[in-house]
Formats: C-alpha cells, structure tokens, sequence
C-alpha cells in the first residue's frame, strides 16, 4: 500500500519542483564562452563600456522591477521632495562621502594588476560581477527560502556543478555512482574547513550514540539486531559491535543506518530523530558520548600535512577537538604530506585505540601551491580499513578546486581562435594523478572566491554522501512548519548570507564553462605563466651580482637526484632557451615543452628567499637574511610606513615562513643548506611568495610583462642588500 507523504518528504518534492521550475529557466544547455578578452574588466579597464552596459542593464531592470511590481503602490519620495533644500543637502552629502570614500578606495590593492604577484587572488570575472550587483540590488538572503526563493535555487546550482566538476555523482537515479553528492557555499574555505571537521565529528559519534539508544530506549529495542558492515567487511549487529567496531564504520554506512531502521525495523524517522536529539553528540558533546564509551577508547585525533590551512587546528579548538589533537604530519621536500610519517601516526592511533576524526589531504597548499599524495592517502585507507581503523578522507581544494577544469573535456563545440597567444599547459603527470582521485574524498573544500575569480564571500563546500549535510543541520532538515523555510541556509555554520554570492558563481559558471575552454583556460594560462616566472626569477642573480635567489621548489634535475653537472646544464637552458623567448618560441621547442610542465610548484605559487653577498662572501646568518627578506617584502607590499600606496608599489609579493615546528627541523635545515646558511640554530626562514593568477601576464598588447616583473625585483633587491650591508658595516 502507497504510504501517504509525510510533510517532510511533501517539503522535500516541492522544493525539488521549485528547483526544477527555476532551473529550467536559468539553466540553458549549451551555453559558455570562450574568449578571454570578455571575461575580465582588464588591466586597463578595456572593458569598461562593457561593465558599463552590464550594470546599466542590472540597474534598468532592477528600477524596472520596482515600477511595475505592485502598480498602484503609492510613490513615496515626490518631484517636491527632490526640490527641497534638506533633499539636497542630503544628495550632495551623499555624493561627497562617496566621493571620499572612492578616493580611499585607490589605496586599495591592486589585484587585477600585472604586478599582483601575491596572494591568491585576481581580478574578478565580469559574469560574477554583473551577478553579484544585478542580485545585490534586491539583497536576498540565502539562510532561508522564503527570504530568497531565486539564489537559494542558484545556490544549488552552484552546489551541483561544483560536485560534477570535482567528479562526485550528482543524479539522483544512478545506483552504480553510488548515493548522490551535495555541495553549498560558504562564506569562506576556513567556514567550509570547519563545517567538514564538524561533519566528520559528528559521523564518527553517530553510531555510538544510535547503539546506546537502542540499548536504553524500548522503542529502539528491536532495532538491536540491525546488522552492520564494520571496517574489515566483518557483519555484526549493533548491540554486539564494540566502541572501537562502531568508530570505525564507513560514511555510507554510517549514513543508511537511520534509513535502515526504517526499512527493516518500522522505526519512524521523526521519532528517532527525536530519541536522538539526547544522545547525539551534538546536543551532549564529548562528555555526554564518553560515557558510551568502551574504556580502551582514548580521545579523537584528526591528521594533516604541516602545511595545511590554520583553518584546521582553528577548527579543531572551536569543536572542542582541540587543536593539540591535530597531528600535523610533517611534509616531504616537495612540501606534501609525507605517507610514510601518516601511516606512522595512524598505526600509533590504531595501536592505541585514538579514533581517527579525519584525514586532510591538502590540495594546493596555501604558501607552496604543493598537491599531497591523495591517491597514496587513498591506497592507506584502505590498508588500514582490513585493519579495522577508519576515517574521513577530507581533501582541501580550498585553492586548489578549480584547477580540476583544466582536466575537464568541453562538453560543447570550442573555437580554437586566440587573439594573442598564450598557451594552456596541464598540470603535470603527479598532479594530475592525484586530482584523478579527489572524487574518492568524502568531502572537500573548494572556493569560488580564490581560483574561481568571483568576489568575497563565496567558499564552497561538498560531500561525497549528501547526507552528510544532515549531520550539521540545526533545524530538522526537511521539516516544514510553514514559517521559516528549511533550505540550503540550515546546513553549515552560518545564519544570514548573501545570495548575492550565489548569483555571482551562477553567473560566472554559466559565462566560463568549468572545463577546459572555460576556467581550464584561465588557468592553464596561469600555470604556463607561473613557470615562465619561475624560470625568469630563478636565473635573475647573475655570478658577480650581491645576491642570490634560492626557489623552494627545486630544478627537475635536482629533483630527480641528478648530479651538479646536469642541475647546470637545465639551469642554462631554461635561461637561454625559455626565459628570453617568445611564448610562440616555446612551444615550438619540443625539449621547453617537455620540461615546462615540470617546472615550479604543483600549482601556480612560486615560494623563494633572497641571500646576499658581503665583499663576495655569501652571508650564513638566518637572522641578516630574515631581515632582507623581510625588508624585500616591505618594499613591494602595502605595509604600513613608507610604503603605503599602490602609487609608490612598484610590485607585489607576499612573505611567511618555515619553522622547525611546522616543517620540522630536517626540512628547514635542507633549506638553509640550499640558502648557504648554518644550521647550527633554530631559526624559521623567510620566503617570499608568488601567485600568478593572471592569464595575460606573458602576453600583453607589449608583450611579455615579466622582464618588467624582473626588473623591479632586481632593483629592489639590489637597494636593500645595499642598505642593508651598509648599515651591517656601519655597526
Ligand atoms: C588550502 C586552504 N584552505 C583553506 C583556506 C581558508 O580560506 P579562506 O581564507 O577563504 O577562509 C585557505 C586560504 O588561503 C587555503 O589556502
């Protein structure tokens, strides 16, 4: 017999209806574009008769609207009004704050500059603009439905295509994809980061909670024989399993239990969310769940490269994890994750009975753009899971998210014509490994906001199993009281957020396809550019020049083990066959193209530190280098003091460091040998950071802008090894 629908499963169909309604308006097939040129305002502003008609028409539409809505509403501010002299007054206060406030602005970074050789970010794409004004304008809020029944819709959409992007199933029907994924935004990757480590927290309890239910409540009593998978592919009952075999169930096991209960055992689902609400360590926290424990059980730990984000202990501290219970597993020379030291760590947590919340697999690290093994993280779950010890696998594509577009096939007819030329490379051979595989994550952090070019706030979150989301939903997910709307704004950690944000992704994703001809391009352009810089910076110090320039991220030959001889001979060639050339040049040259890919970081940040010479002699100490380095940053940032405005900032970079207890001692020490520094100390090292998100960088109406970049980095280097060494020889 049909059951009939309950109000959740009615909410549900109805929003699924709305969605489809909406979608089909706004989601026409086939559409994109492909010519750069159109995508961004430009350095110059080229395109500003462009944005001019964008938000010209938002703005037309947007009065429009108001007009014509409610027609026989009355007007409120008159022809009169307008002529009074308090109207007036107000108008040109009005236009003056403005007008101070926009001559502030100037002082503001300079992003969209070719000199932006920074942090993560770039101009934004002119659909996201256009997007985000055109929504702005009627300031919807994406916390509920009823307070913004269109970008809640966009904000799904956007959900959607950020999960096919990274390769998650998004259709409902396919059974052999396995359940279907859900993403959202978020209004930052530290908020995504933290929803995540939420999620997986909560997961990992779930099914103690649940068993000590059953145990204590005689409504879920006969729910006791409920058989379960453990990690080790063992069945069991519930009320048989240990702490230690419930910790350790998979996400989609975890995820069925309450539908299983249904299906096999009639327990309502309102009811058990109901007998749940005072065992789940949501509402109990640690305390309350402990005492369901077996006594061999310690405290969680969760685990990820040294280099990851400080989103994650932040997080770790805010969930009462603790950040101490972040094992931050030191990274190899490549500055990603090393396996062997992770799979130390979990045989210490399975040894010692310490659940393991989750893995973090960082997809493009913040000061290095370094790729960790995934596909090895992958390979060591699984081992581990014969072994009983499970965990989430959580990747942090923060950054490193939309790189998966330049992976992806166009599904539409490209034109193949460049205006001006610059190539698309691919990531290289390791990379591209490792971003064939971020599908198996369960969850993973990805930005529009940082390689999607679409203006702040707009971070993004998406599971594997979409009903993970439930697991940090606050209000029952899809429980419709008629009030206040369940929606996408009950999932996560955020109340009120801008739709505006919604609208901004749609709009970009629709104009710049999420494949190879849309942010593919941009940033396959960017990776092409990123090595070009790298190759230029690298081979700036010349033999008798007062300084040296060591890049992090070391020459293929080195890399590889090859001898001084071969390091010499690729050094040369990358300064005699690939800096001084045209693009065109390059790629003409089968041996250029062969190494390009293999040059600089996994990504498109470029990490370096300067060391000077003083009568010849290259300089040993940490702390005179920190201070070049440092002064070196200074003089191309917009730090406080002289250098306060983009006028007077030649060029951009930004600095962090490496410290013993991050990195590890061995790690900083092989860099201070590679800087000619001793190691007799403890001292953190300086580096200088370069993000190329620009896709025009090498060519330019003039042609290659990074000579320039160069220029202005030698002279300032020269001016602070000078003032520098002066004042040593002063002292
Ligand atoms: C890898 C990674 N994860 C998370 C974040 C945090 O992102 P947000 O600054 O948007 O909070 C960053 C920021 O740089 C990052 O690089």
């Amino acid at each position: 017999m049909k059951q009939p629908l309950t109000s959740q499963q009615r909410f549900a169909r109805n929003l699924t209806q709305q969605h489809e309604e909406i979608l089909s308006k706004l989601k026409v097939k086939g559409t994109g574009s492909d010519d750069l040129a159109g995508w961004f305002l430009g350095p110059k502003a080229e395109n500003t008769q462009l944005l001019q008609e964008l938000i010209r028409q938002a703005l037309d539409n947007h009065c429009n609207d108001r007009k014509n809505l409610y027609p026989n509403d009355p007007v409120y501010v008159t022809e009169e009004m307008k002529q009074t002299p308090e109207y007036q007054q107000t108008v040109k206060i009005l236009k003056d704050k403005l007008d101070v406030l926009l001559e502030q602005l100037k002082g503001s970074v300079p992003f969209w500059s070719y000199r932006w050789q920074s942090h993560m970010n770039w101009d934004t794409t002119l659909p996201s603009m256009a997007g985000y004004f055109g929504t702005m304008l009627y300031n919807p809020n994406n916390v509920a439905a009823e307070a913004s029944p269109v970008t809640t819709v966009l904000e799904m959409i956007v959900g959607d295509e950020l999960c096919k992007m990274l390769g998650y199933n998004i259709s409902e029907e396919s059974q052999t994809q396995g359940p279907k994924a859900w993403g959202h935004i978020t209004c930052d990757g530290s908020i995504a980061n933290n929803e995540a480590m939420w999620a997986a927290r909560n997961l990992k309890y779930y099914s103690i909670s649940l068993a000590a239910a059953i145990k204590n409540e005689p409504l879920l009593q006969k729910a006791g024989a409920l058989k379960i998978s453990l990690a080790n592919g063992t069945v069991t009952t519930i009320s048989q399993a240990s702490s230690w075999d419930l910790l350790n169930l998979s996400v989609d096991e975890v995820l069925s239990l309450p539908d299983r209960l249904n299906s096999e055992f009639h327990i309502n689902l309102d009811l058990l969310n109901d007998i749940m609400e005072n065992y789940s360590i949501q509402n109990i926290g640690f305390d309350g769940v402990n005492k369901y424990l077996d006594s061999d059980i310690k405290s969680p730990v969760l685990m990820a490269a040294s280099t990851c984000h400080y989103s994650w202990p932040k997080s770790a501290a805010v969930l009462g994890i603790g950040a101490n219970s972040l094992i931050k597993v030191y990274v190899d020379e490549n500055a990603r994750l090393h396996i062997g030291r992770l799979k130390e760590e979990l045989q210490n947590a399975l040894d010692n009975r310490m659940p393991v919340l989750m893995v973090v697999a960082v997809i493009g690290t913040t000061e290095e753009s370094a790729v960790d093994p995934l596909k090895d993280i992958i390979q060591v779950r699984e081992e581990f899971r014969k072994q009983g010890l499970n965990f989430v696998i959580h990747s942090d594509a923060a950054w490193g998210g939309y790189f998966t577009a330049i992976l992806r096939q166009p599904e539409r007819q490209v034109s193949n014509r460049f205006v001006l030329y610059t190539p698309t490379l691919t990531m290289n051979a390791y990379v591209t490994e490792q971003y064939a595989h971020i599908h198996q994550s369960d969850s993973i952090t990805i930005d529009p906001h940082k390689a999607g070019y679409i203006p702040y706030p707009a971070g993004g979150l998406c599971y594997k199993n979409g009903a993970m989301r439930n697991l940090v939903a606050f209000a029952a997910p899809v429980v419709y009281h008629g009030g206040v709307d369940p929606t996408v704004g009950i999932y996560g950690l955020e109340g009120s957020k801008p739709g505006a944000a919604a609208a901004a992704a749609y709009m970009s994703h629709q104009v710049i396809p999420l494949d190879q001809s849309g942010y593919g391009q941009i940033l396959g352009k960017c990776l092409f550019n990123s090595k070009r810089l790298y190759s230029a910076f690298i081979t700036m110090a010349e033999p008798d020049d007062p300084f040296t320039i060591v890049p992090f991220q070391r020459l293929p030959a080195e890399k590889n083990g090859e001898g001084p001889d071969k390091i010499k001979q690729q050094y040369e060639f990358i300064k005699e066959e690939i800096v001084p050339k045209t693009n065109e040049e390059i790629m003409a040259d089968p041996q250029a193209v062969a190494l390009l890919p293999e040059l600089g970081s996994d990504q498109i940040i470029i990490t370096y530190t300067f060391n000077f010479k003083e009568n010849g002699v290259l300089n040993k100490s940490v702390d005179k280098l920190n201070e070049l380095n440092l002064n070196i940053f200074q003089a191309l940032s917009l730090s406080p003091g002289e250098h306060d405005h983009p006028s007077k900032t030649p060029m951009y970079l930004t600095q962090s460091q490496f410290d013993n207890e991050s990195y590890g001692k061995s790690f900083v020490d092989d860099y201070k040998k590679r800087l000619g520094l001793s190691i007799d100390n403890d001292e953190p090292v300086n580096i200088l950071i370069s993000t190329t998100m620009n896709p025009w960088l090498t060519d330019t109406s003039e042609g290659n802008f990074i000579p320039e970049l160069v220029k202005v980095l030698r002279q300032t280097v020269l001016e602070q090894v000078e003032k520098l060494v002066g004042a040593l020889e002063e002292a």
